[in-house]
């Protein structure tokens, strides 16, 4: 039987995107989510992408006899674990539920994994835990600190995944720090659906652009950067698709983990993402200056050396394209999946 690599919230944002790319360098691919944040829609769209290369299991990661059940029936060598909760302030307001959901799910998937055999793991870290950043270009060697329980989350998974693989070398594990990902597939096919109002500040973009909301507001135009605005490392979806294509084929062929950034270390401020949008789109995004947002840096971007180096990778898309395939996205899905 081919192995299968499983992709744990494989129906959501970067799940998705990851998944047409491992599908178009030709593995055999199991989705497994529990749609807490995701549309089963998305999964007809993938297939119109990349065919029936895949199978989806509807459940829960801390659910540990189905997980026994899928590594086995699939086949599974290796595994990519997104699945879990994002969103920052609901982490705040509801601790326990993302341990329980983020450190809970990662530690019930290890363990099933353990049992199987199976010990290749890629983990979706975030750029979260270098907190307020002392230096930019921010280097993986550089201080981890959490500033909010979703960024504790994210460093409790990365110090468990450490400790397994001091002891125990047969682990392969690539802990990958995202940067900003935004942008979506060249088809506007898939992207990215958030329920409610965005958090983040590309999904509110397009969706002021589309109509859907009145106003951006830009939090902050007082920081110390060159216009006042925030700072940060934007990255074409897709570009972090084959990073993890890349840390899949380190792993294979390494004899240690490997823990890096992934993002284009390039710095882009609030403003200069707006006006790129409305560049390139021709659509006018209305706007006006608010208070800071609590808890945010004000600058944040990847030294993407290491990737280099050890994945032989880099970001390919500049800053116009994620915005062209937002908008493409966006537009030809006013609505995410449910139109
Ligand atoms: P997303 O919410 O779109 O995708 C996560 C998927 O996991 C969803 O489909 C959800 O239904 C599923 N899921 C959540 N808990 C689950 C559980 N217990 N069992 C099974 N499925 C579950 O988020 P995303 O933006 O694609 O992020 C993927 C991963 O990358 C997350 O771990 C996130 O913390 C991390 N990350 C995201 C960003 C970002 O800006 N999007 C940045 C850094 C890191
Ligand atoms: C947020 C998360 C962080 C996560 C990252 C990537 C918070 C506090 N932090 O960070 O944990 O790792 O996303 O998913 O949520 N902005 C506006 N108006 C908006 C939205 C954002 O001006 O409506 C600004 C922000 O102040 C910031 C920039 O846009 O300067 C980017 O914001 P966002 O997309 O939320 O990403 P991060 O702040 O990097």
């Amino acid at each position: 039987m081919t192995p299968s690599i499983l992709i744990t919230g494989g129906a959501g944002y970067i799940g998705s995107h990851t998944a047409v790319a491992l599908m178009e360098a030709g593995h055999k691919v199991v989705i497994l989510d529990n749609l807490c944040n995701s549309d089963a829609r998305v999964l007809d769209r993938l297939r119109r992408l990349a065919g029936n290369a895949f199978e989806f299991e509807q459940g829960d990661v801390r659910d540990a006899a189905l997980l026994d059940r899928v590594l086995a029936r699939h086949a599974v060598n290796s595994v990519i674990h997104f699945a879990g909760l994002k969103a920052v302030g609901e982490s705040v307001a509801q601790p326990l539920r993302y341990f329980d959901n983020n450190v809970g799910g990662t530690f019930s998937l290890l363990q099933a994994m353990e049992r199987a055999d199976v010990r290749h793991m890629v983990f979706s870290s975030s750029a979260t835990v270098y907190g307020d950043p002392e230096q930019v270009p921010i280097p993986e060697t550089a201080p981890l600190k959490a500033t909010n329980p979703y960024g504790r989350t994210k460093l409790v998974c990365e110090d468990m995944l450490r400790d397994l693989q001091r002891a125990d070398p047969r682990w392969k594990i690539a802990m990958l720090r995202y940067f900003n990902p935004v942008g979506a597939h060249p088809s506007g096919l898939i992207g990215e659906a958030p329920s409610g109002a965005p958090n983040n500040l590309m999904p509110y973009i397009a969706q002021v652009a589309v109509g859907q909301r009145d106003c951006l507001n830009i939090f902050g135009d007082d920081y110390p950067t060159p216009d006042g605005t925030g700072v940060r490392d934007y990255i074409h979806v897709m570009d972090l698709a084959r990073g993890h294509l890349a840390a899949l084929e380190q792993l294979a062929k390494r004899q240690q983990s490997i823990t890096v950034n992934l993002g284009t270390g390039a710095g882009i401020s609030v403003k200069q993402l707006v006006e790129t949008f409305a560049r390139v789109t021709g659509r006018p995004i209305a706007h006006r200056y608010v208070a800071r947002r609590a808890g945010d840096v004000a600058v944040c971007y990847a030294d993407t050396t290491l990737a280099r180096a050890t994945l032989g990778w880099q970001a390919e898309h500049d800053i116009a394209r994620m915005c062209e395939d937002a908008w493409r996205w966006q537009s030809m899905n006013p609505t995410g999946y449910t139109n």
